[in-house]
């Protein structure tokens, strides 16, 4: 390992420009774990902050990726060793340390999970940081109580990769999943993720007063903006609502009535957790929260496709979740 390849975000937040370039080991981030990374993935944030529509990267230059795979080179950490599959992703990576985008990564020990057994690195990666927030919406909405008899949940974004995952899991769990998407003509993508039934974005009626006719049980919104007002509207008594990302805006206007005149949760969810939170959750992906359809969520492109990956998510052409083989598997 004299050099390797990787995608390098430089520049400033006015001015971003991204490209790849070969690094050194002498060149990566402190950190208690060096990993060989396989596979990273390409998340929305990812093309804001290569591409700069985002002000995503807190510190220039930095490698790219907020997600990767790979087997452990050395650990300083009691509790990794050379060889052991994991898989790194929130607090700084990819941020403001290098990231996944590269053949190697060097990172603190809290911000890295063992791939679980049953689990490839290559299947944690097509999860990544998109995966694991929908599992950790699903949980607290279960824990917030929602069950399959109370009626359909709306998951919207449907075609992207928290939207992907959160369909596959809950229709695995029994709820009826009404897919809402700005792509309709993947109707057959979503159905076979387990979707009941698909709407198109411009099809959703979700009026505009203050209380709308109650349509969901729950929802999972990856778009925050309009959409999510829309989904508080129309959500049912005692219903629950997990508010996950901002793809059509992070500002959105709504009145106290449907809290509580209808009692309608709304959920806050957050992806950069502690270590026990993320190795308890972890373990549940490979077990009783394991996607069902991984092959046919992901797509596996090679590094030098990141560019094309990253013009395509900025342009919502994506479906699913796009994984790049950053370096050799075993
Ligand atoms: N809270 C957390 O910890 C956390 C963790 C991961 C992700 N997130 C956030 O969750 C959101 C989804 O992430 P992701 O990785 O799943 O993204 P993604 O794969 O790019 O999917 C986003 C989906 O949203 C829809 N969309 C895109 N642009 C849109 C627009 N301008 N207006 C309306 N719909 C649009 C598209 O679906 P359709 O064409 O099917 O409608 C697209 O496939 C992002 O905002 C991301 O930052 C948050």
């Amino acid at each position: 390992m004299d050099t390797f390849e990787a995608y390098l975000i430089e520049g400033s937040p006015e001015a971003v420009r991204s490209g790849f370039t070969q690094l050194a080991q002498a060149q990566l981030d402190p950190g208690e774990v060096l990993v060989r990374l396989q596979y990273a993935s390409v998340n929305y944030k990812d093309a804001l902050a290569a591409t700069g529509k985002g002000r995503i990267i807190r510190r220039f230059p930095c490698v790219g990726g907020i997600d990767a795979a790979g087997v452990v080179e050395s650990s300083d950490s009691p509790r990794f060793r050379k060889g052991d599959a994991v898989v790194v992703h929130s607090h700084g990576f990819g941020v403001s340390h290098h990231g996944g985008y590269a053949g190697w990564a060097r990172v603190p020990a809290d911000w890295v999970n063992h791939v679980p057994p049953g689990l490839t690195p290559l299947d944690a990666a097509t999860i990544g940081v998109a995966g694991y927030t929908a599992a950790l919406a699903v949980d607290l909405m279960l824990l917030n109580g929602i069950v399959p008899s109370r009626g359909p949940v709306l998951v919207n974004g449907a075609t992207g990769g928290v939207a992907s995952v959160a369909i596959d899991l809950l229709a695995q769990l029994g709820f009826e999943v009404v897919a809402v998407t700005g792509k309709p003509e993947q109707a057959d993508y979503l159905q076979a993720l387990g979707a009941a039934s698909v709407i198109a974005a411009s099809g959703l009626q979700t009026g505009s007063r203050p209380l709308e006719s109650a349509q969901w049980q729950a929802a999972v919104d990856s778009l925050g903006g309009e959409p999510l007002a829309g989904i508080i509207r129309t959500t049912q008594k005692d219903g629950v609502i997990a508010s996950i990302g901002n793809a059509a805006g992070i500002a959105f206007s709504s009145t106290v009535m449907p809290f509580i005149l209808r009692g309608v949760r709304l959920i806050g969810v957050n992806s950069d957790n502690d270590v026990p939170t993320r190795e308890h959750l972890w373990k549940r992906l490979a077990t009783d929260l394991r996607p069902r359809h991984l092959e046919r969520i992901r797509q596996v492109q090679p590094f030098a496709a990141l560019p094309r990956v990253i013009d395509d998510v900025v342009a919502g052409r994506i479906r699913g979740r796009n994984v790049i083989a950053v370096g050799a598997a075993d």
